[in-house]
Formats: structure tokens, C-alpha cells, sequence
């Protein structure tokens, strides 16, 4: 029997095994997750023993373990290194999930909960993959590193450390992830670009504390309306974000490569499906693709304060709160974005309110030719697993550890996502198509045998 029969044999038990995967809480924000977090480290550990690794280590950090694996017994074929995660966003809001978050359901060709596109689903297909290849060949076709860390959802911190410090085990030839999406659905993609990612909080502070809004009011600043305002001059007209220098060290991209983008078979209608809003907005000048892919934005995600409850509360915060956050593209530089913006917040604000200004984390964008034989490999084994050419794209979210590899070691990545932009990532009813599951490990198994012969 040849793996890609053996593959097809096992479907139902691959999907009953993700199931299980799917099952454990792996919430990588919440402490009250911890042990679902060690429960998820282990069992990736176990399905890599069972995969045929005999070097299987949980790896604890300052935060939540990580799980290496090693196989290097294919004397003079390529070395690859495999990264994934196993940690999950929050499944909140509950109330607004058809099945619930954690009792895996497979309704319509598609399997819901949390974790199935991201990336839970994506880590499978390979550990599938390989274990498929093992299993009919006694051995694996390349040699394999895998990394599948639990903290990406909240900044990849200790694996930073873990990379600095494991520098010479960690070499391969290229680094392989899947952890992103496909174009449209029946479109295989290889993505070659991300952005880099800031995230920011702050805290204004104007009466020492809440205040009589009748007694008060009139005479005293009012730190949420300050809030407000801010938020309302950082954009211009254009939605170009207005931050002194913010777009100095944007590299220009060439007119080939805005063509070549501007080709790619995206359809706004499947946007608009995602999306559902009255209408649209983005950077003019550029089209919609090239603004969620290759410019930088500023993007307001929560902003708090003052009273919420039930029925009207009288009052003048005290404080006011709001998260945001900057993508960057190549080649914005996180720490020097990160200054500019402060600085522009702090100019901004009156005198009347003191701003405490955090930069919670930093990441880099990503972007880089896909000229090496490799990408040409992982196209082949995308058209043998889906009967369709692979396109090349590029993506809005971002990977930090991708560019900490490219940095790092300076090898190929190959980004193959098996997720869809509109599979509800990070949101209730995330879910992955069945096809996209099974094509993946039937892609991926092709694509580690052909390696053999890179
Ligand atoms: N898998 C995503 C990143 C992604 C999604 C890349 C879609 C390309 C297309 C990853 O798990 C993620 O959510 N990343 C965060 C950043 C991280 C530092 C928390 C993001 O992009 O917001
Ligand atoms: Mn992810
Ligand atoms: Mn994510």
C-alpha cells in the first residue's frame, strides 16, 4: 500500500484523533488553563512518539511548555523544521457559538471549534502526514525537526529564548509552517509575506477619582472624551494613519509585484461574505488586497472606562483605557513604530490628563522571494493533493517567530495555510472545511516525500 492509500484508509480515525486534540481547553491567556495547556503539550508529545519519533521532549519555559521532536536519520537529505502551535484564542463570547467551543461538531463539510484552523487543524495534518509516511515506510523520507510551541497566541516569549539558546539544534535547511490561509476555497497558497504586529495599551488619567457628573461636570476634564478625540485624529481623510514618520521606512513595492497580487483570483464578494459591514474603507490609492497585505495600519481594538452597568450612573471617570495596535510591513522597524506612535499620542493628549503608555509586545513584519527549489516542491505536492496549481500570496496577520527564524538562521520558509480567510479565526464558530483538512495531510505527506529527492 502506498501512503496516499493509507491516507485515504484512515480518515475517520484521523478526524476522531483531531477531535481529541480539539477537546482540551488549550487557552494559552487564561492561568485557570494551565493544566489544559500541560494536558495539550503531552498529548502532541505522544502523537509525535506515535508518529515514529523516537526523540520526544516537553520542554518547560517561564510560561507554558513547548514540545520538540526530533528524527535525523536520513543521511544526506534535506533537514526541515516544522513549527505549529497548540495553544487557542479564548472561546469568548461563549453565547454566540452554534456548538460549544470545545465539543469538536461537524456540520456541512466543516469541523467546528476552537482550534480547528488555528492551528490545532494545521498541526495534525503534518503530525498525520508524517506518521502516514512512517507507518508504510518503516522510516521518514527527510530528516524532521518539530517545534509546536503554547504561547503563540500571546506573543511567543519564551520560544524566543528557547530559539536564542538551542541556535545549532534548531538548524534546517528550510522551516515549514503551517499556521495561515488558503486564497478562496479550492485555491492551495503558499504565503511569502506577513505583518509584523504591535500592540499597545494606555491609561489617562484626569480627576483623581470618579466624579459627580452634576456637581463636576463642566469644570473638569473628562478622560473618555479625551480618549475619544485622540482616536479621532490619527486617521486622515485618506485612512492614512496619521503618526509622524509612520510610513518612512515602508518599502516600496515593485509595480510587478502589486500586478502579480492585484492577479490572484480574490474575490470582494467572498470579503464581503467574511465581512458583512455596510461598506467599506481602507488607504486610498491601493486596493483592497494590497491594503491588507502590504500597507500598515492602526487599528483601535477595545477602549473602556467609566460606568457600563444597568440604567444611567451620573459620573465623570476617573480614568480611561484603550487597547490598539499597529501592522507593520517590511521595512518598518516594531521598536522605532513603537516610539513614534507614543510620541504622537503623548503630543496629542492635552495637559489636562497624565498618560501611562505600554507597549505590551512587538513583532516584526515578514516578507521574502520564493525563488528556492523548495517552493517549487511545495507547489508540486499542493496540485498532487488538490488537483490545483498552488498560488503565492501574501497574508495581514502575522507569525513573529517566522521572521525570528528568517533573521535567524536565514533559510527558506515555507508558509502553507489550510485555513480560509472566512473560518471565523479568533471568533465563535471557527471551524476548518473537512477538504482542506484531508487535502492537507495528503499535500503534506507528498511534499515531505519529494523532499527526499530536493
Ligand atoms: N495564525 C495566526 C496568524 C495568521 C492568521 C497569519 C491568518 C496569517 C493569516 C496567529 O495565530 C495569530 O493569531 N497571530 C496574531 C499575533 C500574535 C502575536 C498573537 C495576530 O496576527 O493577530
Ligand atoms: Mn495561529
Ligand atoms: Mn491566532
Amino acid at each position: 500500500m502506498n501512503f496516499a492509500e493509507f491516507i485515504e484508509g484512515r480518515r475517520d480515525e484521523h478526524l476522531n484523533e483531531l477531535c481529541e486534540f480539539l477537546r482540551i481547553p488549550s487557552v494559552s491567556a487564561k492561568t485557570e488553563h494551565k493544566p489544559d495547556i500541560e494536558r495539550a503539550a503531552k498529548w502532541v508529545a505522544g502523537k509525535l512518539t506515535e508518529a515514529g519519533f523516537k526523540t520526544v521532549q516537553i520542554v518547560p519555559t517561564a510560561l507554558h511548555p513547548l514540545v520538540y521532536a526530533e528524527s535525523l536519520e536520513a543521511p544526506g537529505k534535506p533537514t526541515i523544521l516544522f513549527y505549529g502551535h497548540y495553544d487557542v484564542q479564548p472561546a469568548e463570547p461563549l453565547d454566540l457559538w452554534t456548538s460549544p467551543a470545545f465539543e469538536p461538531t461537524v456540520r456541512n463539510g466543516n469541523i467546528f471549534g476552537r482550534g480547528t484552523a488555528d492551528d490545532k487543524g494545521q498541526v495534525h495534518i503534518h503530525i498525520k502526514a508524517l506518521e502516514s509516511l512512517h507507518k508504510v515506510n518503516g522510516k521518514f523520507p527527510i530528516n524532521v525537526k518539530v517545534l509546536i510551541e503554547g504561547e503563540e497566541e500571546v506573543g511567543s516569549v519564551s520560544l524566543w529564548d528557547y530559539v536564542q539558546k538551542n541556535k545549532t539544534k534548531l538548524k534546517a535547511d528550510a522551516l515549514i509552517v503551517s499556521d495561515t490561509s488558503m486564497l478562496a476555497k479550492g485555491v492551495p497558497s503558499i504565503t511569502y509575506g506577513l505583518r509584523g504586529l504591535n500592540y499597545y495599551q494606555i491609561e489617562l488619567t484626569g480627576p483623581e477619582r470618579d466624579l459627580h457628573s452634576g456637581v463636576y461636570g463642566g469644570a473638569v476634564p473628562n478622560p473618555l472624551t479625551i480618549l475619544s478625540e485622540l482616536f479621532g485624529k490619527l486617521h486622515d481623510k485618506d485612512f492614512r494613519v496619521l503618526v509622524p514618520g509612520f510610513y518612512e521606512d515602508v518599502a516600496k513595492v515593485s509595480a510587478a509585484e502589486r500586478k502579480a497580487l492585484n492577479a490572484l483570483p480574490w474575490k470582494m464578494k467572498d470579503f464581503d461574505k467574511a465581512v458583512g459591514a455596510p461598506g467599506y474603507v481602507g488607504e486610498k490609492g491601493f486596493t483592497t488586497v494590497e491594503q491588507l497585505w502590504i500597507r500598515p495600519t492602526f487599528e483601535l481594538n477595545g477602549i473602556w472606562g467609566g460606568y457600563q452597568g444597568e440604567g444611567a450612573k451620573t459620573v465623570i471617570p476617573s480614568k480611561a483605557y484603550a487597547k490598539f495596535s499597529t501592522r507593520l510591513v517590511p521595512n518598518q522597524d516594531p521598536q522605532k513604530i513603537a516610539k513614534l506612535v507614543e510620541k504622537q499620542i503623548r503630543k496629542l493628549l492635552p495637559k489636562t490628563v497624565k498618560c501611562k503608555f505600554d507597549v505590551l509586545s512587538t513583532g516584526k513584519p515578514w516578507a521574502a522571494p520564493f525563488t528556492a527549489k523548495i517552493f517549487l516542491t511545495a507547489q508540486g505536492a499542493l496540485e498532487k493533493g488538490f488537483g490545483k496549481r498552488a498560488v503565492f500570496i501574501r497574508e495581514g496577520g502575522s507569525i513573529p517567530f517566522v521572521t525570528q527564524m528568517h533573521d535567524t538562521f536565514n533559510v527558506p520558509c515555507v508558509l502553507i495555510g489550510f485555513g480560509l480567510p472566512d473560518e471565523n479565526a479568533h471568533a465563535p464558530d471557527e471551524h476548518l472545511a473537512l477538504e482542506n483538512y484531508f487535502g492537507g495531510i495528503k499535500s503534506i505527506a507528498h511534499f515531505y516525500a519529494d523532499l527526499a529527492n530536493l
